[in-house]
């Protein structure tokens, strides 16, 4: 028989770090957001459990069946907080040219007086939780290290899939080695008492305000992903991309696979695609029939931190410590790597729920269940959403799962000094133009067709869906400071570099006549990967085109896969009066970087206009 030791529980509000400049920062905030208890978060199972429960008891979690979704919780979030809110977001640089023109600012004194405000008593009736969090392994010279200061327990639980958390990163703040990001969260929906709570806490009034130079986060009124896990876009790009810029490195919203040829040789490529446009999936792909001894290694699927070692070879590392991906369109077909990762110990957010107490959303079986219950808790049934239109999953429900979990997960995926990296993708969801693959002819070309890149707007964000934006190196909504300059930084980046990673544009959405994908997608996107390897190791043909370099249809395996050439030339093929028309599409976003806009990508604007 087992002997359990009674202990004392732990004083939650006693601090965990001996760092004063923290300490006092958390009384100070507390003073301000007056919260009924401060909980200072150390990362353990049994808390995580006690949160959980605590929340299945409020509402805010449901238990799924433990039996077929072991550790897994589903949650509704308010229908008005559903997806990162874009122009919510702020970037409160000094000046607002630092910003640059395709971020939202407010002078930061102005913005100060105006969180303060919001935030004045606006954890009334909660618990502040001190959410220590490290980006990037602890021990990796790349990570950085922040700090939430939230009244969401939804955002504890989440985070601590997301990112390290808790006792370890304590520790490591006591070293008082890494500049510490502060970063304040309220739901903004302080209770009063004897109020009762909702499932979902929030505030119709959102803001997600960065302030660059005193690397602060502030974000008020959503508890949803992108603008309440501040670890995420929050830091790991915003915030980032100005530590990045100031230090010489890349902080990207892009995925990180390892490819393994049966031989074993091992290549990594990272690839930046907008949001809800496949980077979860292309980091998780299983190779389709014909590639029998390949294998594709995951380290990242949405952000990578990537920097020049001494011998200047680009070295990456993916931030994150868990997926929050897109549900919908997720299956066994599709991705059975993800399907397999989010079985256990996850948590799903508007997602619909079964009868039998599982998850299920659009695209997870080729039949819907008879009857269960949507996003919003309502009766769903396949005929109620073919006569009603709606979906019993919302399009930007998701799922937060462990990457360690993931089979395919690579090796070296926390390696302190990241894995090399030898080619970089960049690709966006476009029904016409753009080929399923070319190559830039260099980097500076490269820089260009990332600054550039144009796609068709998602669920990912609220707005219209659908609609072709320009998205430069997917980082459109991520970037914590002036477009142009970035393009520069990119540029400036090459100088350190003895191997330069070979620069690709990809695009898995081409549509026919009748609005189908000409390409099979998913899998099968191997074959282009395959290309891309083989080019970045100086073994492949590539036809020079006025765009870069393509692939002749005998360029690439086609082994198990039955696709007519006609139909790839389709896919292939270059329009000069769709790229002229393009081309003007490019300066559209030029007009406004105008300014800021570096001399090579005028040049490279110029010899493409002249190629044409
Ligand atoms: P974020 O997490 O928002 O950054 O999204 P993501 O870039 O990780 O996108 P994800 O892999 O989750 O894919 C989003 C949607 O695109 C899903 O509905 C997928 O089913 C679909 N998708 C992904 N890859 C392909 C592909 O190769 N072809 C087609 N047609 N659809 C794809
Ligand atoms: C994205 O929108 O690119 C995401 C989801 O990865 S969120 O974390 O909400 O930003
Ligand atoms: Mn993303």
């Amino acid at each position: 028989m087992q002997t359990t030791i009674e202990t004392e529980p732990r004083n939650l509000a006693a601090p965990l770090s001996r760092n004063k400049h923290l300490r006092k920062w958390v009384e100070k905030m507390a003073q301000l957001t007056q919260p009924d208890a401060i909980h200072w978060v150390d990362g353990s199972q049994e808390e995580n459990d006690n949160l959980c429960a605590e929340m299945v008891k409020s509402g805010t979690f449901i238990k799924l069946n433990q039996d077929l979704w072991p550790g897994c919780h589903y949650a509704r979030s308010d229908a008005n907080d559903v997806a990162r809110v874009e122009d919510r977001t702020y970037i409160c640089s000094l000046s607002k040219d630092a910003a640059g023109p395709t971020n939202n600012w407010v002078n930061p004194y102005e913005m100060r007086r105006k969180l303060k405000g919001l935030f004045d008593g606006s954890m009334r009736g909660r618990t502040m939780y001190v959410l220590a969090f490290s980006m990037g392994p602890i021990d990796s010279p790349m990570s950085q290290i922040g700090v939430q200061l939230t009244d969401s327990p939804y955002v504890v639980v989440n985070m601590r899939i997301m990112a390290r958390i808790g006792l370890p990163v304590f520790r490591e703040i006591d070293k008082d080695v890494k500049r510490v990001v502060p970063c304040m969260h309220t739901v903004g929906a302080p209770l009063e008492p004897g109020q009762t709570d909702v499932p979902w806490p929030c505030n119709k009034e959102k803001y997600i305000v960065h302030f660059p130079e005193s690397r602060e986060i502030w974000s008020y009124g959503s508890g949803y992903g992108g603008n309440a896990l501040l670890g995420k876009k929050c830091f790991a790009l915003r915030i980032a991309s100005n530590i990045a810029r100031d230090e010489g490195w890349l902080a990207e919203h892009m995925l990180i696979v390892g490819v393994e040829n049966p031989e074993g040789e091992k290549t990594y490529v990272a690839a930046a695609f907008p949001s809800a446009c496949g980077k979860t999936n292309f980091a998780m792909l299983v190779p389709p029939a014909g590639f029998e001894g390949w294998k594709v290694w995951t380290i990242g699927d949405d952000i990578a931190w990537i920097k020049a070692d001494e011998q200047g070879r680009l070295h990456a590392i993916n931030p994150e410590a868990g997926f929050f991906g897109v549900a919908p369109g997720t299956s066994e077909k599709t991705n059975p790597n993800a399907m397999a990762t989010l079985r256990r110990n996850t948590i799903f957010t508007n997602v619909a729920l079964t009868p039998e107490g599982g998850v299920w959303w659009e695209g997870m079986t080729d039949e819907p269940p008879e009857e269960c219950l949507d996003w919003q808790g309502r009766k769903w049934t396949p005929t109620i959403g073919k006569e009603t239109g709606t979906k019993a999953a919302h399009p930007n429900s998701r799922f937060t799962a462990p990457a360690s979990q993931c089979p395919t997960i690579d090796p070296d995926w926390e390696s302190p000094e990241g894995v090399p990296i030898s080619a970089i993708i960049f690709g966006g969801r476009r029904a016409t133009t753009m080929p399923l693959v070319y190559q830039a002819f260099n980097w500076s070309a490269g820089v260009y067709t990332g600054a550039t890149m144009g796609s068709e707007t998602t669920a990912a964000a609220a707005g219209a869906v659908g609609k072709v934006r320009r998205d430069p190196m997917a980082m459109l909504p991520f970037c914590g400071y002036h477009m142009g300059d970035y393009f520069r930084h990119w540029l400036k980046v090459q100088r350190r570099l003895t191997q330069t990673p070979r620069i690709f544009h990809v695009n898995w959405f081409r549509k026919d006549e009748n609005g189908d994908f000409i390409w099979p997608g998913f899998r099968e996107n191997m074959r282009v990967l395959k290309w891309i390897v083989d080019r970045s190791r100086g073994r492949a043909v590539g036809l020079e085109t006025p765009i870069g370099w393509t692939p002749r249809y005998e360029d690439i395996e086609w082994t198990g896969l039955h696709f007519e050439r006609e139909k790839f030339e389709a896919l292939q093929a270059f329009d000069h009066q769709a790229w002229r028309a393009e081309v003007i599409g490019h300066e559209e976003l030029f007009i406004d970087l105008h300014d800021h806009l570096p001399p090579e990508i005028v040049y490279e604007r110029e010899l493409l206009i002249c190629r044409l």
